[in-house]
């Protein structure tokens, strides 16, 4: 192994070890931890699941987060069958509010007319490019079009996190939440236990007070799982790490924009 190399494994170490490190003790609500599956949610899995969609485990969590933990207020980055099992849990609760924030619409047309359809759910979708970014986690790509309306909705006591896509790192998306939560929010990550989520969490541990890690299992449900609490803290601890290799990334996220172009190009 080559110096780089070397570097990186040490680096990807130091991570993982002070991700371990951040969990906080009291672990998983009871009510999350449990096994606990609703049968509207089990037909939509059976019917409605894609390769872009949230894995099972993480859309059971979802809706017992919001049924069993009664969540009401719910924000997603990025619609799909995500969006199906949030409205579908809140309906069932009697009713609630999801905002989605998304990419590109046409992505998830189907998911959503369905969810607009669920008269006791106040669903919002707003479209939003991706913007390069300076922020207190270091360079990031931002959601910066969705700020309003991410802001008019909340606050909100559940965030999904389920994009952008990995290469553009899910750091803004993060870093946006923060704004908008209530006291003792859950911020739910999808895939963490991939690289580019687990620098993501890292940053966001490291740089943001409020942010507790109340659970990191990088197998979950195939993909990995990361779930923050908010504790109401916004103040900032500036931490090198962070800074220095969300700029390293940089050139990957923009690498990642061009492949991501190329291979829609192809599907279109
Ligand atoms: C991981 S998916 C999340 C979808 C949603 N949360 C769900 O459970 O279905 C989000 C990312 O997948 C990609 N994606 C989703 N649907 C797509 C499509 N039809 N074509 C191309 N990319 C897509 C986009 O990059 C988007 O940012």
């Amino acid at each position: 192994m080559g110096a780089l190399g070397n570097l990186t494994e040490s680096l990807t170490g130091r991570r993982d070890a002070v991700l371990e490190g951040f969990t906080e003790s009291g672990g998983l609500p009871e009510t999350l931890a449990a096994d606990k599956r609703y049968t509207e949610i089990e037909i939509l899995l059976r019917e409605d699941c894609s390769t872009w969609s949230v894995s099972p485990d993480l859309a059971r969590l979802l809706a017992r987060a919001v049924i069993g933990l009664g969540l009401s207020n719910v924000l997603e980055f990025d619609a799909g069958l995500s969006s199906l099992v949030l409205a579908t849990s809140l309906s069932r609760l009697s009713g609630g509010k999801l905002t989605s924030v998304e990419q590109n619409l046409s992505w998830c047309r189907d998911p959503w007319k369905r969810v607009s359809d669920l008269v006791n759910v106040d669903s919002r979708i707003v479209e939003s490019k991706l913007r390069l970014s300076l922020s207190v986690m270091g360079v990031c790509y931002c959601f910066r079009d969705a700020a309003g309306i991410g802001a008019s909705r909340g606050p909100y006591d559940l965030v999904l996190v389920d994009a952008p896509q990995g290469f553009y790192g899910r750091d803004g998306a993060l870093q946006m939440a923060r704004w908008h939560l209530a006291s003792r929010a859950l911020v739910v990550l999808h895939d963490a236990g991939r690289s580019g989520e687990r620098w993501a969490l890292f940053r966001s541990l490291a740089t943001i007070r409020g942010y507790r890690l109340l659970f990191w299992d990088p197998e979950f449900g195939g993909r990995g799982c990361a779930i923050l609490r908010w504790c109401s803290d916004r103040r900032i601890r500036p931490n090198l790490l962070a800074v220095s290799t969300s700029v390293v990334q940089a050139p990957r996220y923009a690498g990642g924009r061009r492949r991501r172009h190329a291979e829609i190009a192809e599907w279109m």
